[in-house]
């Protein structure tokens, strides 16, 4: 592997011929935690950068993964559980986002990744989609850490009623109260989608109308022993697993997903389980829309 005067790894190079006869070289590079393909022609190098995914390459789980040039997975990987937890960095110039930051256990990878890539004092806002310890028990935390007197709390008011019990200082930004939007510093817009009961009062999506990722919460969530951020085979199942348990019934979960199909999704970035791509979207909107689970599944209780 060479290492570029700029930091850069270089991780493949191929030569080939244009239809014109030009010498061309495909050079994918790693910067930070960003896989970066350059396209050279001939000696004198006119380049243009494309962003390639993690997931055509092999990813390092004690890494930051880029999932998209500006959105990264943050999370800890834990080799023993069935139930990973991702937190996801937003980094959009003058706004630095995080979602979902995570537990207290979970804290110091999260955060040693995050300094991977930003100041910590660069984080504007942190989403928080619920209030589950696993979603959000390290907020007091990482609010010392982030030392930034304007940080908002992103939530539904149903969520901030309970998140104050963490013992968090910061202001709260009232998805309801701000027409379910919050517009970036750089014009960038995020929505967000009230999706109550799944699996909270206050549960909250967020898409960004930038890379039309869904960050889902819980939604989409998966529990699997053999846990990977991107899988191209049997993502379905690991869900099932999870909503059966989690969400609370089929009329619930089917009216979400009517709504979501509407929606134009490139990608799913769930709380729980793998991100969701291309084809997957269609797929899992489809599989969710017709699962029984939570309260369909129970027998009559004493
Ligand atoms: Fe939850
Ligand atoms: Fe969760």
């Amino acid at each position: 592997m060479e290492r570029g005067g700029n930091g850069a790894c270089v991780l493949q190079v191929t030569l080939y011929k244009t239809s014109a006869q030009r010498s061309c070289a495909l050079i994918v590079s790693r910067f930070g935690n960003r896989n970066v393909l350059t396209m050279r022609y001939g000696p004198s190098i006119a380049e243009q950068n494309f962003f390639v995914p993690a997931a055509m390459t092999n990813p390092d789980f004690d890494d930051a993964i880029a999932v998209t040039r500006d959105i990264h997975w943050v999370g800890f990987y834990d080799k023993e559980a069935n139930l990973h937890c991702n937190p996801y960095l937003l980094i959009d110039d003058a706004n630095v986002i995080l979602f979902d930051p995570g537990s207290i256990p979970h804290f110091p990878v999260v955060m040693r990744k995050i300094i991977d890539l930003v100041n910590p004092n660069e984080i504007t806002h942190l989403v928080v989609s619920h209030q589950d310890p696993d979603v959000c028990g390290n907020l007091a935390v990482l609010e010392d850490v982030i030392g930034r007197p304007d940080l908002k709390i992103v939530a539904h008011t149903n969520t901030i009623r309970l998140v104050r019990h963490y013992g968090v200082r910061s202001e709260f930004y009232a998805v309801e109260k701000n027409d379910y939007k919050l517009r970036l510093t750089s014009g960038r817009e995020l929505q967000f989608l009230f999706t109550p009961y799944l699996h909270s009062p206050g549960a909250i999506a967020t898409y960004d109308t930038r890379t039309k990722s869904l960050f889902s919460s819980d939604i989409f969530g998966a529990i699997s022993v053999d846990w990977k951020l991107f899988r191209s085979d049997n993502y379905l199942e690991p869900m099932r697993a999870w909503h059966e348990i989690y969400m609370p019934s089929h009329h619930i979960l089917a009216a979400c997903m009517k709504r979501l199909s509407r929606l134009e999704i490139d990608r799913i970035l769930p709380q729980h389980g793998s991100v969701l791509e291309q084809h997957q979207v269609k797929q899992a909107i489809q599989f969710l829309a017709e699962l029984p689970c939570g309260l369909d599944l129970q027998e009559s209780t004493p």
